[in-house]
């Protein structure tokens, strides 16, 4: 009888295969990529397809994670520069977006914030008992930097045409998953962040903005949330699809990033194998479906 996970363990997640046929689906496009810090991160797997998908890409990530993550060996797999930034740190995002321009020839196609870290996460703090300067570096991290990038951005009219900005999200903003903490809010301003900015940068560059918002995923940072094996193992049940691998979002940012959606801004497009829409699941209730 089928008992357990939607997705059987040992089964491979169904992924795209189709990477020969869209090989050329970013070719020309030049890209900016936050976030790769070791094999997990999803803006690994995203600067991966991307390349193979013809893009020209920078990599960035904060200094201490060139110290701490693997970029240097993906800037050397994939052929591209990695420059350190801190995206909380204005100067830093400034000499990022000119050195990008100056490295790729040009204006910015597509941009990757994949970035988010909670201090009273790390820290251990209940949310009923955090502290507030560790809550301000959290939002300042999580979210305002994705206002400063786009700020950045937009005053130095870095980014092409039909352009398209993108950040990564998560359901506890919408909904209550109690070990989240001020990530919920996090994400919650990061979301208002893109359809406001993303607003601006339509009517003056065409430029569009979205957040895709994952299913749970094994990361350094999906991992360091309290309780993550058990939201993982839930959300799998409760979704049709099951959990969205990497993998996955990985190939719906390319399509992001493609002119396929060229018309798709101020959204948060949830890539969660259905989760979102549903109430209960015949798994989770202990039945086999039909
Ligand atoms: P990750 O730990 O691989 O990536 C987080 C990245 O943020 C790291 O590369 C880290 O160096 C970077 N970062 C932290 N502080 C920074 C700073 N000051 N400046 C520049 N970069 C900084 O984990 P993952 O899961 O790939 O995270 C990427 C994004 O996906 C995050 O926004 C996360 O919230 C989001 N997300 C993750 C989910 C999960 O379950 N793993 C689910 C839904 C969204």
């Amino acid at each position: 009888s089928f008992a357990g996970r939607i997705t059987p363990k040992g089964q491979e997640a169904k992924i795209c295969t189709q990477n020969k046929l869209d090989s050329m689906l970013l070719k020309g496009k030049k890209g900016i990529i936050f976030g790769a810090l070791n094999e997990q991160s999803i803006a690994w797997k995203v600067a991966q397809q991307a390349k193979a998908a013809g893009a020209d890409i920078v990599l960035t990530n904060a200094p201490i994670a060139f110290r701490m993550g693997q970029i240097d060996e993906l800037a050397k797999e994939l052929d591209c520069q990695a420059i350190p930034a801190d995206a909380t740190k204005l100067e830093d995002l400034e000499a990022l977006v000119e050195k990008s321009q100056e490295i790729l020839g040009g204006k910015i196609d597509f941009v990757l914030h994949s970035i988010g870290m909670s201090v009273n996460i790390r820290k251990k703090k209940a949310y009923t008992d955090l502290k507030y300067d560790w809550m301000q570096k959290t939002f300042d991290i999580s979210a305002i930097s994705f206002h400063k990038l786009m700020q950045t951005l937009w005053q130095k009219d870095a980014m092409a045409e039909w352009g398209s900005i993108l950040a990564l999200s998560y359901i506890g903003a919408q909904r209550v998953f109690p070990h989240y903490s001020e990530m919920s809010e996090s994400k919650a301003l990061l979301e208002s962040f893109a359809r406001s900015f993303g607003y601006h940068f339509g009517v003056r560059n065409k430029v569009r903005v979205n957040t895709i918002s994952q299913s749970p995923t094994p990361t350094t940072a999906g991992t360091g949330v309290k309780g993550f094996d058990q939201f993982l193992d839930y959300a799998d049940k409760m979704s049709p699809l099951g959990n969205a691998p990497a993998e996955a979002c990985a190939d719906y940012c390319l399509s992001l990033f493609s002119d396929h959606t060229r018309y798709v801004t101020l959204q948060n497009l949830y890539h969660d194998g259905g989760f979102s829409n549903m109430g209960m699941s015949e798994i989770m209730m202990g039945e086999t479906p039909e």
